[in-house]
């Protein structure tokens, strides 16, 4: 379990200990800090970092967390204010562009993303999260404890998605 140190939007960072037993790092980002990532992990079919940017990424309500490890970048997440129909609740978010480094599969980097989201959400008094989550990536989101609603559909070029969300 890592610890929070701070939660105000002026200083975002958590340490916890990685397998090595030197410090991983959990913050809020930049939205450019996410391209690479994204580029390599989640978005091959693009030729370049610039094509990596969102229209959402640089809204204020938007926000990026990153964790790193011996000061490389190996999980992202995108957190932004969008509704979606299919949800009741009010104020929702939704997850987007959630990767991790090949190399670090396994580490609980994906998991350290989603726990500070978690908390950061909670200050914003969001009551609803939800993803569009990969078929392959399924079990991650029920690990971390999202639920499915409805049946697979397909996203061009990237493949099979289910809806998925979690109640904060
Ligand atoms: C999905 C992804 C982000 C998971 O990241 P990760 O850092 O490897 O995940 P973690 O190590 O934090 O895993 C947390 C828990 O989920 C489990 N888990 C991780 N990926 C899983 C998967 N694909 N299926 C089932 N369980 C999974 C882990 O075993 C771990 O469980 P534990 O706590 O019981 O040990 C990563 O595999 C990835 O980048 N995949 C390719 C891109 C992608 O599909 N992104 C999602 C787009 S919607």
């Amino acid at each position: 379990m890592f610890k929070m140190k701070e939660l105000n939007t002026n200083i975002q960072y958590a340490t916890t200990p990685s397998e090595e037993g030197k410090a991983a790092r959990v913050s809020i980002i930049s939205s450019s800090e996410t391209y690479s990532l994204r580029l390599e992990v989640l978005w091959q079919h693009k030729n370049s970092l610039e094509e990596c940017k969102l229209d959402i990424d640089d809204m204020s309500t938007t926000f990026h967390v990153g964790v790193f490890k011996d000061n490389e970048i190996v999980a992202i997440g995108t957190f932004l204010q969008q509704q979606n129909e299919k949800f009741d609740a009010k104020n929702q978010y939704r997850l987007r562009a959630m990767a991790t480094s090949p190399k670090v599969r396994g580490e609980n980097f994906g998991k350290q993303v989603i726990d500070f989201a978690l908390e950061e959400l909670k200050n914003r008094k969001v009551d609803l999260l939800w993803c569009d989550a990969r078929k392959v990536a399924l079990g991650f989101y029920e690990k971390m404890g999202f639920n499915i609603l409805g049946d697979f559909y397909e996203i061009p070029i990237i493949g099979k998605h289910k809806l998925m969300y979690k109640r904060i």
